[in-house]
This record gives structure tokens, sequence and C-alpha cells, in this order.
């Protein structure tokens, strides 16, 4: 097959975590094959530095002409230190999920059974946890209309019916490939939107007779996860629901640095690990390219390269299994490698496997 990549590595440890990922999809195509092409592209910060815009045209351009899109992280703490910033390193990304009509969001939460004693939680708990959220990614409160004043501020929580129809069938969908189970989340007894949201779903319900559907109000859907974890099968939820119980869902497994996620739509679908730009340990060659490398399985099973998206599964499991590890999941008394090395150890087992 060929495929024709953006690489999108942004800030902070993007870049770093970018050449693993782009590393590892490399040895994939000499495994089996494949002919994937690579552009780099700006974004984020880098983007603002370099050309002014977090998200620029050619940016744009180039992630239209692409197959998939593979994203690392934007932030920088330049911004968040000051709140009269005109322009910030995340206005990037929320502009790239519009203009790419990325409305679907998808966070597997999973555990990894070399890794249970690292999740705050108890090991009975977490064991055999596997969920998936599915997000609403282009509307909400982050696009509603907003009002900033110096003594008054809102933001708009508004969604349509279609909105709320595609995220569902998407989610729907996912539950029939999984265990047939469905949680809306939405906080009905209070909001207007959520309302919306629970009739849209009580409508759909009858076309998905072989999934049984369940609805949680967000506040003990967050409880829940945290109680028993291996209660959900896939969960769906509004854009601002969805960001922070998807946070809450990555410790579950022990280490932000092990989740990624999908972002489709109607246009070039995106992959990217769930965690930030952590500008700290940039440069530094201690990040966690492992969520990175997932997002890369992401991108080929989305493409049907099964198969393939096994062989890296399969790489970054034994790689844990083998204690090749980064510092923020080393065993004690082990010594922690670096992102370059455990990215370089998950690309030579792809492709010598
Ligand atoms: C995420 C991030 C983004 C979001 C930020 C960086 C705008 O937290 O992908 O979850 O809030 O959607
Ligand atoms: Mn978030």
């Amino acid at each position: 097959m060929k495929l024709n990549i953006a690489l999108l590595p942004g800030d902070g440890i993007g870049p770093e975590i970018s050449q693993q990922g782009h590393a590892v999809l490399e040895a994939v195509a000499q495994r089996f094959g494949h002919k994937f092409t690579f552009r780099e592209a700006l974004v984020g910060a880098a983007a603002i530095d370099a050309v002014g815009d977090p998200f620029p045209e050619e940016t744009y351009q180039i992630c239209k002409e692409a197959d998939a899109v593979l994203f690392s992280a934007v932030g920088d703490p330049k911004y968040d230190l000051n709140p009269d910033a005109r322009v910030r390193p995340e206005q990037g990304l929320l502009a790239m999920r519009k203009r790419l009509g990325l409305f679907a969001n998808i966070r597997p939460v999973q555990t990894f059974p070399a890794l249970l004693h690292l999740s705050p939680l108890r090991e009975e708990l977490v064991r055999g946890a596997d969920f998936v959220c599915i997000r609403e990614l282009t509307g909400g409160m982050y696009f509603g209309e907003k009002h900033e004043g110096r003594d008054e501020a809102w933001d708009t929580n508004r969604y349509t019916r279609e909105e709320v129809e595609r995220i569902l069938h998407v989610a729907y969908q996912m539950a029939r490939r999984r265990r047939g189970r469905l949680t809306v989340v939405d906080k009905a007894n209070v909001l207007a939107s959520s309302r919306l949201w629970r009739s849209v779903a009580q409508q759909m319900m009858g076309h998905y007779p072989d999934v049984e559907t369940e609805f949680m109000y967000v506040d003990n859907a967050a409880m829940r996860m945290i109680q028993e974890p291996r209660y959900f099968d896939v969960m769906v939820t509004e854009n601002t629901f969805g960001d922070i119980l998807t946070d809450e869902g990555s410790c579950i497994s022990g280490s932000m640095g092990l989740l990624p996620s999908a972002s489709t739509g109607t246009g070039t679908p995106l992959f990217e690990p769930i965690h930030g730009s952590w500008p700290q340990a940039r440069g530094k060659n201690i990040a966690n390219p492992l969520a990175q490398i997932l997002s890369c399985a992401m991108l080929l099973e989305h493409f049907g390269l099964i198969e393939e998206a096994e062989a890296v599964r399969r790489a970054v499991n034994d790689s844990l299994e083998a204690q090749v590890c980064t510092p923020d999941i080393q065993v004690p008394g082990v010594e922690p490698l670096g992102t370059r090395e455990v990215g370089a150890w998950v690309a030579e087992r792809v492709f010598a496997h």
C-alpha cells in the first residue's frame, strides 16, 4: 500500500517522539513491502515562531493532500504565563481539528500487564480494564460563541442534532465491533445541550438493537471510572466532558506516555498521543515514545493494515516485558533508556519479527 503521511512534530518533546513514530512506520513499510512517504509541516508554537500562525495555510494544504496526519504535541509555557497572548499554540490544534473536519476523537484506555504496578489504582481493579472513549471534537464549548470582557465572560455549549447523530453513529459502530455496550455520558439533569444528546440517542438506539445503550451523568461516570474501570466498553460524550474524562482515563494505565488516539471525520484522519508537549523535557531524550508509536498502530489499522498494526503493538509489549523503558515507566533498579533507544528497539523488533 502507498500512504502519504504528514508529520506534524509541533513543540516540546514533539519532535523527539515524532522521529520515533516515523522510524517505526519506516520499519513497517520495509518489513511488509509498503511505500510510505512523509512530509513534515509546522504547527503550534514552532509555527508561531516561524511564521506567526499556529496552523499555517501551508500546513493545512500538506495535511489536506496527505492520507493521514501523524501529530505529536503543541504547547509552550511562554504562552501559558501570558493571558494576553494574541495567538496560542493550542489554537493551532483546534483550527486543525475544525478545518480537517475531525469530529470524532477515539481514545482507547488500555492497561499493560507489565505495568499494572504503576497505576495509582489497585492492581486487581485495573487488570483487564479496556474501554474506548469517543469524544466529540469540533463542537460544544470549544467552538461555541464566546465573550471575553473584563468583568464578564462566557462560552456557549452549542450542539446541533446532526453533530450529535454523527458522533453517536461512530460510537455505536465501535460498540458493535467490541463488547456491544455503549454508555452515553452527559449532564442531562442540568444542561439543555445534554438533553438534546439524550433525546437523539434515545431515538437512535432502536437502530442498533445489538448494542446495549445506557445513560450516565458525567459526575457519576468520573467516579465509576476510578471505582470500577472494567465496567466500561465504549463511552461517548461531548467535547469538554471528553477532554476531562480522557485525562482521567489515561491515569488508569499508569503513565500518560502510553495512550494513543485517533481523530476522524470528513477530512484527513489524524493520529496522536494523548499526552502534551512536556516542555521541561524537551531535548533531553527522556520522553516516552510509546504513545506516539501506538498512534502509528491506530493509523495502520485505520487503513486495514491489521497485521502491521499487530506487529507494532506486539513490539511495544515486548519492549515493556524486556524492560526497555524510558524513566517514567522503568522499574526501580533497572537502568532506564532514552526516547531514541526505546524507539530504535521497537522499530528493530517490528522489522525483525
Ligand atoms: C487534548 C488537549 C487539547 C484539548 C488542548 C491542547 C487544546 O488537552 O487534546 O485533550 O483540550 O482538546
Ligand atoms: Mn485534554
